[in-house]
């Protein structure tokens, strides 16, 4: 929703305008001759896609050469897709520069940290502040506007894709010279930049704004706040980069909602789309599923997260995978009922289209070994069976489109800042991983049964009975006002070891850790006390930590040891801490406890939150919840974590109208992998 209208969703064609999923995938049929379109459109409708993604890295097909333009076969697609009732999301075709421009002006191709040309031959390879890119790239924008602005099928513009996937960080001339007026624009003078980044330090002392540089390959660590403040620039310079496609497509096409893809996943951290989300009309995102013991939690985090950013408004998954993707180190398939448990899983945080990369799976190029809807196979395949079995299922839960998220008990707060700083170098461990932390939190809250909320710092915290900042790093003044407060106030804060550490200008906050939250907290901490790969430290609720411990002081009145140490350095000494504040309460957590470890730790405060779960407790961990709201009802989504099937108890318990089959509504029992939706009307008006 951009700043200067609320929410928007899809244009769709008018004979289609009560509430639906957006089905579908990014279309390439720039790939394949034209008899093969004609049998995609005919695939495409047997499967129930209604919308497509198109001409995403169309931009040599479009425009062979600077002076040349060919659209006639975009304009065929178009009218092609239209006939066959499937919209489409329209992208500017910037998103890879052709041949010709970058044999012409190499100056647009963006520079690594070691000064080394990111040469072409992949894609993405173009600077966010190259003002040559940026004046052929809007030529492009602009061109794709005017003729395609009033297509009956065009339901989104789609800004170039995924905007920093591989160019996030550039440390070329233009970079640097951007970088100059960011930071003069955020400092104002050169004393302030010296004095926010500590240039005393290192005979560092800057006279000039033409002296200053990204942080470039050095001899030894470079300036953290130099490198705190070139990702925020780099985030912004792509930020600012989106808005220019955006104001473009908006001056010629006012009526057209503009999104762009980003990417909730993983270790993606370049972007802070808490920040870019209100530059968009509606949210979309692309997730892929990770490998490991955490992977489907993982994949709901991102869901659950995107879902906030979109400030619990409808969002659009625009990629996913309907199997293997290409590009980890073993790219494994998909278990049966897996397509389906990650599209519905992402419904249920709030996802109103399910899309994925791509329609047909490529016969050549970097990719043609990623999964698509259509595989190498054909549709005689398992895989476009299941895409047609999901296609039917988004049909039957229509009545689900167009709701909104409800709010879980408690949240998990997610902050950029804090993920960027913590884990910057020449800190007590290079093995922190701030996004770790969070998921196991997430995945403790599953195990519990709970439903929990992924927000980001800015959100209201009182809207919470219990709120968890997991290595909350960078605490300005004005947050920890706003902790305390909430906890002031009756809720229940958790944060964990190297929170409240430094200020937004990477400085620690003195007195003794952890600063900015010491009073609050009632503890006091003189020394990190991090631990080596396979140490680990016992606690008396019996679980263990690794990674960190701290050496924990009680300081204030009114805190509880929750937990002590009963090994390593600080055996005996607290390693869980609970102080009251006001009729709410502030906690610590000083050493990683994993997902598992965090168990006993987690229905401790639960309690003190007074934060139940929804499902009877016999199939807590099994089955996750996710609940969205309407009008006139609710829709729980009951989602089997496990590769086995799980009866979730009498009906009565969780009465409802089950909407889609085959759930059994006598016992309930999910099959492995199944999510099931249940209807409940609303007794009472819905919590807002
Ligand atoms: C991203 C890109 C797609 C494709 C997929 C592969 O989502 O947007 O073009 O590269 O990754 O997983």
């Amino acid at each position: 929703m951009t700043a200067d209208h609320g929410p928007r969703w899809l244009r769709w064609p008018s004979e289609t305008s009560r509430r639906r999923f957006a089905f579908g995938a990014d279309y390439n049929p720039e790939q394949w001759p034209r008899e093969v379109w004609r049998e995609d459109v005919r695939a495409m409708r047997h499967a129930g896609v209604n919308i497509v993604s198109l001409a995403i890295f169309s931009w040599a097909r479009l425009q062979p050469r600077a002076d040349r333009w060919t659209f006639d076969w975009l304009d065929e697609v178009m009218d092609l897709l239209h006939a066959h009732g499937i919209a489409v999301d329209l992208a500017t075709a910037t998103a890879s520069p052709p041949p010709w421009l970058t044999a012409r002006h190499p100056e647009i191709l963006p520079v690594d940290h070691d000064g080394r040309t990111l040469w072409p031959g992949g894609r993405q390879h173009w600077r966010p502040t190259s003002p040559i890119f940026r004046e052929h790239a809007l030529r492009l924008v602009r061109a794709m506007a005017r003729r395609y602005g009033s297509h009956p099928a065009l339901a989104a513009w789609h800004v170039s894709n995924e905007l920093g996937c591989h160019n996030v960080y550039d440390f070329s001339e233009d970079a640097a010279t951007a970088f100059r007026a960011w930071l003069r624009d955020r400092y104002g003078t050169v004393e302030e930049l010296n004095q926010a980044w500590a240039t005393a330090f290192w005979s560092q002392t800057y006279d000039d704004w033409a002296e200053i540089l990204p942080p470039r390959l050095a001899t030894s660590y470079a300036n953290p706040t130099q490198q705190l403040d070139f990702k925020r620039f780099s985030s912004d310079a792509l930020k600012d980069y989106l808005r220019a496609e955006r104001d473009a497509l908006a001056e010629l096409t006012p009526e057209i909602p503009v999104t762009t893809n980003f990417m909730v996943m993983g270790e993606t951290k370049g972007m802070d789309y808490a920040d870019w989300a209100c530059e968009v009309d509606f949210v979309s995102n692309d997730h892929y599923v990770t490998t490991g013991p955490q992977a489907r939690d993982e994949l709901s985090f991102s869901a659950n997260l995107t879902g906030r950013l979109s400030g619990g408004e409808p969002w659009f998954l625009m990629e996913h995978s309907t199997g293997a993707v290409n590009w980890q180190p073993v790219n494994t398939p998909k278990k049966p009922g897996g397509l389906a448990r990650d599209s519905l899983t992402h419904v249920a945080y709030g996802a109103d289209a399910v899309c994925f990369f791509q329609w047909r799976q490529s016969a050549g190029g970097a990719e043609k070994y990623h999964s698509a809807m259509v595989p190498h196979a054909g549709t005689d395949s398992e895989v476009f069976r299941s895409v047609v079995d999901l296609g039917a299922t988004l049909e039957r839960l229509a009545p689900v489109a167009g709701t909104r998220r409800r709010r879980a008990p408690a949240a998990i707060v997610f902050d950029w800042d804090s993920w960027w700083a913590s884990e910057l170098d020449s800190h007590p461990t290079s093995r922190l991983r701030y996004r770790q932390e969070a998921l196991d939190w997430y995945s403790a809250f599953a195990a519990a049964g709970v439903r929990v909320d992924v927000v980001t710092s800015a959100e209201s915290f009182p809207h919470y009975d219990l709120l968890v900042a997991p290595i909350l790093h960078v605490v300005p003044r004005g947050l920890a006002d706003r902790l305390g407060a909430y906890a002031a106030g009756g809720g229940h804060l958790v944060t964990t070891y190297f929170s409240g550490i430094v200020d937004e200008h990477d400085h620690v906050w003195l007195g003794g850790y952890p600063g900015a939250l010491r009073e609050l907290l009632g503890i006091r901490i003189e020394e990190f006390g991090p631990l080596l790969d396979g140490d680990r430290v016992d606690l008396d609720l019996g679980v263990s930590g690794t990674l960190w411990s701290d050496r924990i002081d009680v300081t204030g009145p009114d805190v509880e040891v929750v937990a002590r140490y009963t090994s390593g350095e600080h055996a005996g000494r607290p390693a869980v801490t609970t102080r009251r504040v006001g009729t709410g309460s502030a906690s610590y957590v000083s050493t990683r406890l994993g997902p598992e470890g965090l168990g006993p730790v987690l229905s401790r405060f639960l309690a003190t939150g007074g934060v139940r779960g929804e499902l009877p407790e016999a199939v807590a961990g099994s089955v996750e919840l996710a609940i969205r709201t309407g009008d006139d009802a609710d829709y729980w989504f009951l989602i089997n974590r496990t590769d086995e099937s799980v009866t979730v108890g009498d009906a009565g318990e969780v009465a409802g109208e089950v909407l889609q089959a085959p759930c059994l509504a006598s016992d309930l029992t999910l099959a492995p992998r199944q999510v099931c939706v249940l209807r409940r009307a609303h007794e009472t008006p819905p919590v807002s």
